[in-house]
């Protein structure tokens, strides 16, 4: 078996994951450690980078040492390194590429440089095995909300559509921030709509007009959407219906979310699809795209919420793949690239 380790830093997770490679190609989950920043943040209501970055190196070995404990092996097994070299926040990801190159070069084994987005996608292959080609991903995080074509994770992946403002995960941030719910924003969103009705307001679907780009998204219009509503409220002096108002943003969301998907996976003639990144993890979104999918023909793979949020295992994952593939290794002087585009697997 070949080890892979994986190194991912590219916002406020510090993540170590070790993967095996068979020689049949499959890969076994060996290791899967995160540290989060995240509370550091929440008062900001944001990931502040200077914060995330100094969270980075001290965490850093901490965790590589746990990701060896829990795997039981040790540095000298590795035979390969991945690292998160973008996109991203720039001196965030410049701590996770200076570690992997150092352990790179003590280790003397290759390394890769990889694009944190289909790590993401790779990410599903840990928990559903390899994906047919082509697919469908539907990419949903606080930085990200991308619809993708991937016919080989090792290196050909086109974007079929994007958000042309906030990402699904942001839109989620900031309307818990207008709701008075904590920092990140999705997971008490997610809660609170479990108490609402989804149907109490008629919020914005962005992007649904006939003239308007088909496989695009947007989410500021609806988020402004929710803050004049929530004001207009207020100021008729009615106490805020929180539990409607987060159940009725979030069917926007996924409403417009698994529609485009859906319609992108019949018109290019792919029938399967993957949801990841940390809004995969939101329950309507898996509940709708599950129906939609399962009436459209298509098969549906989320990754548990684990392998949705960043962690260092889905890069190891990808750097399998690209191992498995034969794809030439980085340099030792590859730098980091915080606007890396999706289709630049590897640099
Ligand atoms: O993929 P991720 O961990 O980090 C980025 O690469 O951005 O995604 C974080 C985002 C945050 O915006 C958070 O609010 C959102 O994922 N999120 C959720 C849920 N859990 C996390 N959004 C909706 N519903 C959830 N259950
Ligand atoms: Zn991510």
């Amino acid at each position: 078996m070949t080890i892979i380790l994986g190194i991912e830093s590219s916002c406020d997770e510090t993540g170590v994951g070790i993967v095996g490679l068979r020689t049949d190609g499959t890969i076994e989950l060996l290791a899967d450690e995160v540290a989060s920043s995240v509370e550091q943040h929440a008062r900001f209501g944001g990931v502040v980078p200077e914060v995330a970055s100094r969270a980075h190196l001290e965490a850093m070995v901490p965790i590589m040492k746990r990701a060896f404990a829990t795997s039981g092996l040790e540095l000298g097994d590795v035979d390969a390194i991945a690292v998160t070299c973008g996109p991203g926040l720039a001196g965030a990801l410049l701590v996770g590429v200076s570690a992997a190159k150092a352990y790179a070069a003590a280790l003397d084994v290759p390394l890769y440089g990889v694009n944190h987005l289909p790590g993401h996608v790779a990410a599903d292959t840990l928990q559903h095995g390899p994906l047919p080609s082509p697919c469908l991903a539907l990419l949903v995080s606080g930085g990200h909300t991308q619809l993708l074509q991937v016919d080989d994770l090792a290196g050909r992946i086109t974007e079929i559509g994007s958000t042309i403002d906030d990402a699904a995960g942001e839109a989620y941030d900031k309307v818990a921030r207008i709701l008075g719910l904590p920092y990140p924003g999705g997971p008490p969103i997610d809660e609170a709509a479990k108490r609402g009705d989804p149907r109490a307001i008629r919020f914005p679907r962005g992007l649904t007009g006939p003239r308007d780009a088909k496989f695009d998204f947007s989410f500021s219009g609806l988020k402004t959407a929710v803050a004049r509503w929530v004001e207009n409220h207020e100021r008729d002096g009615g106490a805020i219906p929180v539990d409607d108002v987060a159940a009725s943003f979030q069917e926007a969301v996924a409403d417009v979310l698994t529609a485009k998907a859906v319609r992108a996976a019949g018109e290019l003639g792919i029938d399967t699809m993957v949801v990841s990144g940390g809004v995969a993890a939101n329950s309507r979104l898996s509940g709708l795209a599950a129906r939609r999918c399962a009436e459209a023909g298509i098969e549906l793979r989320v990754p548990r919420p684990r392998l949705c949020t960043d962690n260092g295992a889905m890069i190891a994952a990808l750097g399998a793949h690209l191992v498995a593939a034969g794809v030439r290794p980085s340099s030792l002087d590859l730098s980091t690239d915080p606007a890396l585009l999706v289709n630049a697997v590897s640099v």
